[in-house]
């Protein structure tokens, strides 16, 4: 009897615990508690829905790491709030000689439905971003442990800051920004995603960052300016077919905010039973205690051609709705 009292306080005891740490608030720019309560690193990362859950990869920067390898971290998470560790997806080794500080970025993953794998892209550079390729790497699972492959210019053009677009249609781009053309490419994949098959558009605008969104019959480029890991005013633009023509770059935050402290990674389009909410992930970079790097994501407001990031405050989102509204603070 003794013991079954003490198993039941345990259980119940785990109940509340959990409960407590269960999170329904997204607070843009705080640090983000993950299930073990340690801040979220997936920093420049990218997210895809598979089933009920979505999977958060990104640049694992927590202290402490082999400074020796490079690392890609993997989260999930049903509700898009409470995110649970998955490990280190990748854990690699300088893959092609580039010395000591070498660079791993950006690391966006698809998942292939006719191989039945998934692919990991990432910006793979030297220390002075010389190289400017696409890293490739594959796993059966989604949490890894993926295994490099090979790294490669598409479209035998540099590449820096890649961006991930999977269509309405299931069709996969990379977004890649290329210096010298002073614009981005759209690049669709290959039909086994392991190479990019042909250039869709090179948008013309000096932008890194880049995410796309197709919204009501309408596609939205977002990327923000080249000034390393300092903000600046991110921009838009909209066309009704990937290739363009794209419209003139406007703002979609007041500039002098520099996007609220923040750079664009990607879009990500929530569809429930009652309405779509597409949301601005960015990254609040502290490039000199990167593993306190920020998240800023909030609800765009989106639509007929607009689009504006409105001002940062905490915000709850319903997964099964679709709905998204930010948190009243009590009266003072
Ligand atoms: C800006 C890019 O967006 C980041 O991913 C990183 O490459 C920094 N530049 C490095 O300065």
């Amino acid at each position: 009897m003794k013991k079954l009292y003490f198993f039941l306080t345990v259980v119940a005891s785990l109940i509340v615990w959990r409960n407590a740490i269960a999170q329904n608030i997204i607070k843009p720019g705080e640090t983000w508690p993950d299930d073990k309560g340690n801040h979220i690193q997936a920093h420049g990362g990218g997210i895809i829905q598979l089933g009920k859950y979505y999977y958060w990869y990104g640049e694992q920067r927590r202290q402490g790491l082999d400074t020796n390898y490079r690392y890609v971290s993997c989260y999930r998470s049903k509700d898009l709030v409470n995110w649970k560790f998955m490990g280190d997806a990748l854990q690699l080794s300088d893959p092609e000689q580039l010395g000591r500080r070498w660079v791993l970025e950006r690391p966006k993953v698809y998942y292939n439905r006719n191989t039945k794998t998934y692919v990991m892209y990432f910006h793979l550079d030297d220390a002075k971003y010389k190289l400017a390729r696409v890293g490739v790497a594959t796993s059966k699972k989604p949490q890894g442990p993926f295994t490099y492959v090979k790294s490669f210019r598409p479209l035998e053009r540099e590449s820096r800051d890649i961006g991930q677009f999977i269509d309405d249609d299931g069709t996969a781009y990379l977004v890649f920004e290329s210096r010298p053309t002073k614009g981005f490419f759209i690049a669709k994949l290959s039909d086994d995603y392991l190479s990019v098959e042909k250039e869709v558009c090179l948008v013309n605008a000096p932008l890194e960052g880049g995410a796309i969104i197709h919204y009501n019959g309408l596609y939205y480029a977002i990327g923000s300016e080249l000034t390393g890991w300092r903000p600046n005013p991110n921009r838009y633009a909209t066309a009704t077919s990937l290739a363009g023509p794209w419209s003139e770059f406007k703002d979609i935050a007041p500039p002098a905010t520099n996007t609220y402290s923040s750079q664009s990674t990607m879009m990500l389009k929530v569809t429930g039973s009652k309405t779509t909410t597409v949301i601005f992930m960015a990254d609040q970079w502290r490039p000199k205690t990167q593993w306190d790097s920020r998240y800023l994501w909030m609800p765009l407001e989106i639509g007929d051609g607009k689009l504006v990031l409105p001002q940062p405050q905490p915000w709850q989102l319903n997964i099964k709705t679709g709905e998204a509204g930010v948190v009243n603070s009590p009266a003072e």
